[in-house]
């Protein structure tokens, strides 16, 4: 192959057939094209972009550039979400056991954060003894008895996305629309699929900053993967606000927990007579984690057939999450990977594994006009809860919880939201940069929704 030659037509915005994309792919894996000349091919790829068939073929090739994960038949279909990633989106942890228990199995492949965003692997590392690293073999025979699993990559799986990302992160070849379609559904096809819900965000804290930017990536997905035989459907999310009330890895396994175990009242250490507080004890369940939750789980009964409407899906899977089914498999699912129950069980009683807790207090009464998801990422990056670099070793205690939302109220010197953190002068940092993330007005703001839409094929 003269890799030259194929730079220079992408560079032209000539399209490359299905044989030279895959010649591309397995030489790249096998080390055999120079970085520096693989950089300026995905640059021209970043410019010019790709066709339809070229993305097509550089997704199938990346999905073969490894082992595929295949499962024995069984009725229950496989099934998988995918998120592009956000603040405080836990949504993986509590839906991996709600889809388990609604007779699906769920070979459910996570990764890590970068930069602000968070990572599932990151959050379950937070689990005393919890292993996200497994052999192919055990996450089949995890899989088959226990219905779900949330680990990492294998070595074998999808190599040319490790390889391909690892450049793109250096390169500023991240944000473009085909490369993503190929990192994302190399990934997602390799788990040998029935049905796929991909939850694409937009706003200030994702990687898509418009709903339009978002719908572009979502349509682009969702054609491939119903392409590739995947029943795949999207939803557009905002993410200008944090999912839930608590972001940073242990206090989103906190969250997830509380949402499997339902809406039942909950206890809090700052409890007070506040209106705000109180309404926080009986809403232990962030609205709309559940709400996001409850709509993925109703797509995938919907798209596999288990469920006739979206209404009646819905009230399938709440129903389920309320009969506590969901809360023993997760269990089930912790102690498959290793999970010291003891002392996972310690550490879920704590109010709080940090050190030290600080309350950021609101400076004037009002409804919350505003909850910023970037500065809340930004704020817990620099508290050690995200990475700064893919080496960077992360304090999964810290974080931030019991966030008031837009649209509630406030009064003055109450608090907006708890810092958690590795010591007091880090705590006041971040309690300086997050009152940025807040704005406080005397008008209720308009409400947002938070699914802007859903994508079919
Ligand atoms: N997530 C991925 O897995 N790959 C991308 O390219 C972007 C987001």
């Amino acid at each position: 192959m003269n890799f030259l030659s194929l730079i220079e037509a992408k560079r032209e915005g000539q399209a490359l057939d299905a044989a030279q994309i895959e010649e591309i792919v397995a030489a790249f894996t096998a080390g055999r094209i120079p970085d520096y000349q693989m950089a300026a091919f995905l640059m021209a790829v970043y410019f010019r972009g790709l066709q339809r068939a070229e993305v097509r073929a550089l997704t199938l090739a990346m999905r073969d550039s490894g082992e595929l994960l295949k499962f024995p038949s069984d009725p229950r279909p496989l099934v998988d979400k995918h998120s592009t990633g956000g603040i405080g989106d836990k949504v993986s942890l509590p839906l991996a056991p709600l889809l388990a228990c609604l007779g699906f199995r769920v070979p459910m492949i996570s990764g890590r954060g970068l930069g602000i965003t968070g990572g599932t692997l990151d959050k379950l590392d937070s689990i005393p003894g919890f292993q996200t690293l497994l052999p192919t073999a055990r996450i089949k025979e995890i899989v088959q008895s226990v219905g779900c699993v949330i680990c990492g990559q294998t070595a074998s799986m999808v190599p040319a996305d490790k390889a391909l990302y690892a450049l793109r992160d250096v390169t500023g070849t991240v944000p473009s629309i085909p490369l993503i379609v190929g990192s994302i559904l190399s990934k997602k096809l390799a788990e040998s699929l029935d049905a796929l819900v991909l939850d694409v965000k937009f706003g200030r804290a994702a990687f898509m900053p418009t709903l339009e930017k978002a719908r572009e990536l979502a349509r682009a997905l969702v054609t491939l993967s119903n392409e590739c035989g995947v029943n795949t459907r999207a939803l557009l999310t905002d993410m200008n606000t944090p999912l839930g009330r608590a972001a940073g890895n242990w206090l989103e396994v906190k969250e997830s927990v509380a949402c499997l175990e339902g809406g039942q009242v909950g206890t809090r250490s700052t409890a007070s007579d506040s209106g705000r507080e109180f309404r926080d004890a009986v809403e232990r369940v962030p609205a709309d984690l559940k709400e996001l939750v409850l709509a993925c789980a109703a797509h995938l009964l919907v798209q596999t057939g288990k469920a006739k409407s979206l209404d009646a899906a819905r009230q399938q899977a709440a129903d389920c999450l309320a009969s506590g089914k969901p809360l023993a498999k997760w269990n089930e699912m912790l102690a498959a990977q290793g999970t010291d129950l003891a002392a996972y069980d310690r550490k879920l009683a704590l109010d709080h594994a940090a050190p030290v807790v600080l309350e950021l207090k609101a400076p004037q009464a009002g409804f919350v006009a505003l909850c910023d998801a970037r500065i809340l990422g930004e704020v817990i990056r620099e508290l050690g809860g995200g990475r700064l670099t893919k080496e960077s070793v992360l304090n999964y205690d810290v974080g931030v919880d019991a966030l008031a939302k837009p649209g509630e109220t406030v009064q003055a010197g109450h608090p907006l939201a708890r810092i958690h953190a590795a010591d007091q002068a880090q705590a006041e940092t971040a309690c300086a940069r997050l009152k940025t993330a807040f704005a406080i007005s005397a008008q209720p703001p308009a409400a947002i929704p938070l699914i802007a839409d859903n994508i079919e094929a």
